[in-house]
C-alpha cells in the first residue's frame, strides 16, 4: 500500500512532532530538542529524545517519525495512522488508484528530468560556452568552491539546446514542461525554453532532492530572475532556498561552548549564497515572494528563534511588518522570531562585500525579538499623533497583540505594546503642539 510520497511529506511538515508526541508524553526542552520518558518501555530517567523530524529512545532503541509514533503507541497499521493524522491537520489522504501510482513514479521522473538539465547546465559553465556565466559569478566575488557546492551552471543563449539535449536522454518537451523547464501556451503545450541566457540556480528541498531552479540574467536585462513554476514536486510557498544546506548546519552537532549558526532569512538566492561562503551557513530566503506561513513552520521546525532580515528602506519595513503579521498567529511560547533591519542600500551580499563578515556577524547579533521591533515597525514616522491618531494607532497595537492565539503570550505582547505607547506619546496628548 503506497500513499503519494509528496502527500506523506506534507503531512509530516504539518504536524509537529513534539505536540503529537507532548500528548501521551511529558516533555522538557534538552539544547534544541525534548526529552520525557520513554512511552514505549518502563523508565524513570527520561531517555526518549525528540527532535524535528524523529524521536528516539536511547534506552529501547525505538524510533521513528510522526507517523511510526502513531503506528507504535496506538498499534495502527500505516494507512490508519496516516488517516488519523491526516484528520488531525485537516487533510485529505488522496485515494490509491492506478493514475495516483502513476503520479508517483512520474514525480519520479520529473526528478530524472531535472537531474538530465543540471548536470548539462552545470558543466556548461566550466567550458568556454559557459565563460560568461563564470565571469560574472566570479566577479560578484563567489569562489569555485561555492560555485560548485551550489550547483550554479549556465543555460545557453541558444533556443532548443536543452531541448536536443534532453531528447539524447530520451525526455521529450512534454515532459521537460511537467518538470517546469519549459514555457507552456495555455493548451499546457510546451512553448520554448524558460531558462536561456542565464546562470542556472539548483532549488532543492529541505531534503536537497532537486526540485526546479532559479535563472539569473548576465547584467541588467527584465526580468533579473526567473524562478520555475508550481510543479508536482516543486511548491514555492513551502520551500526556501539553502534550506538543505542551512537545515543540516543549524542541526549539526558542535563541540560544547560552540554555537550553531543563526539560521537567518534573508531575500535573495545571492545573499544566500554570499552568507554562507562567509562562513554564515544557516541562511535561507524565499522563493521571489513574501514569506508564507508554511515557509515560517518549517523554520520553526529548525530552530526556534530564526532570524528574519530586512532592508532598511520603506519597502523592507513593509516586509518586516507583513512577515510579522503572518508570525503573530502563529506564536507560541518559546518559539518566535528575531528581525534584523539592514542599513540603508544595503543588502547581505552587499554587506558582506563591503563591510566584511565581522560586521554582518554584529548585525545578526543584534537582531531584535518581534515583541521588541513590532512596536517600532507599527509606529514607525509618528511623532506627535492626535487624538484620532493616538486612537487608531491604538488599536492596531492591540489587534496585533490579539493575533497571538496564545492568551497568556497575547496579555504579554499587549502590555508591552501599550506601555511602549504611553511611554512614548504620554506627551503628545491633545494635538500636534
Ligand atoms: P533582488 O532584486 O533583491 O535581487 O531580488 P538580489 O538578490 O539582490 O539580486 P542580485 O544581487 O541583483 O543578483 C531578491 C529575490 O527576489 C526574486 C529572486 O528570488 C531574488 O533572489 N526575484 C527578483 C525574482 O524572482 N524576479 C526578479 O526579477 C527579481
Ligand atoms: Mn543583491
Amino acid at each position: 500500500m503506497a500513499i503519494d510520497p509528496g502527500f506523506l511529506e506534507e503531512l509530516r511538515a504539518r504536524t509537529p512532532l513534539t505536540s503529537v508526541i507532548g500528548r501521551r508524553v511529558k516533555l522538557a526542552r534538552s539544547g534544541r530538542n525534548w526529552k520525557g520518558c520513554c512511552p514505549f518501555h518502563g523508565e524513570k530517567t527520561p531517555s526518549f529524545y525528540v527532535y524535528d523530524d524523529h524521536f528516539h529512545c536511547f534506552g529501547c532503541g525505538a524510533h521513528g517519525d510522526v507517523i511510526s509514533f502513531v503506528m507504535q503507541i496506538e498499534g495502527k497499521p500505516f494507512p490508519e495512522a496516516v488517516q488519523e493524522l491526516a484528520s488531525a491537520a485537516g487533510m485529505e489522504v488522496p485515494v490509491q488508484t492506478q493514475a495516483a501510482r502513476q503520479v508517483m513514479d512520474h514525480a519520479r521522473t520529473l526528478e530524472d528530468v531535472l537531474t538530465a538539465a543540471q548536470k548539462i547546465w552545470s558543466a556548461a559553465l566550466w567550458r568556454p560556452e559557459g565563460r560568461a556565466g563564470l565571469d560574472y559569478l566570479l566577479g560578484r566575488g563567489l569562489t569555485r568552491e561555492t560555485i560548485t557546492a551550489f550547483g550554479l551552471g549556465w543555460a545557453s543563449e541558444g533556443r532548443g539546446d536543452l531541448v536536443k539535449a534532453l531528447a539524447h536522454d530520451g525526455i521529450t518537451p512534454e515532459k521537460m514542461a511537467e518538470a517546469g523547464l519549459m514555457r507552456v501556451d495555455e493548451g499546457g503545450k510546451p512553448k520554448g525554453e524558460l531558462f536561456w541566457g542565464r546562470v542556472t540556480f539548483p532549488i532543492r528541498d529541505r531534503r536537497g532532492r532537486l526540485v526546479s531552479f532559479g535563472g539569473r540574467i548576465l547584467g541588467d536585462g527584465q526580468p533579473k530572475y526567473l524562478n520555475g513554476p508550481e510543479t508536482p514536486l516543486f511548491s514555492k510557498r513551502r520551500l526556501l532556498f539553502g534550506l538543505d544546506r542551512a537545515r543540516a548546519a543549524v542541526r549539526a552537532p558542535r563541540p560544547r561552548g560552540e554555537a550553531s549558526p543563526a539560521l537567518v532569512v534573508v531575500e535573495g538566492y545571492m545573499d544566500v549564497i554570499a552568507l554562507h561562503q562567509a562562513g554564515f551557513t544557516g541562511a535561507v530566503a524565499p522563493l521571489g515572494t513574501a514569506l508564507t506561513a508554511e515557509q515560517l513552520e518549517v523554520l520553526w521546525q529548525v530552530n526556534a528563534l530564526p532570524i528574519l532580515c530586512f532592508d532598511g528602506d520603506g519597502a523592507g519595513r513593509r516586509a518586516a511588518i507583513k512577515a510579522s503579521e503572518t508570525a503573530l498567529p502563529m506564536l507560541k511560547a518559546g518559539h518566535s522570531l528575531r528581525l534584523c533591519l539592514l542599513p540603508e542600500g544595503e543588502d547581505p551580499d552587499s554587506m558582506v562585500r563591503g563591510r566584511g563578515a565581522p560586521a554582518v556577524a554584529e548585525l545578526f547579533a543584534n537582531a531584535q525579538p518581534l515583541a521588541d521591533v513590532l512596536f517600532d515597525l507599527l509606529t514607525a514616522g509618528m511623532s506627535a499623533p492626535g487624538p484620532e491618531e493616538r486612537a487608531a494607532l491604538r488599536s492596531r497595537l492591540t489587534e496585533a497583540a490579539a493575533l497571538i492565539p496564545d492568551r497568556a503570550l497575547a496579555a504579554e505582547y499587549r502590555s508591552t505594546l501599550l506601555d511602549r505607547f504611553f511611554a512614548k506619546f504620554r506627551g503628545s496628548r491633545g494635538g500636534r503642539g
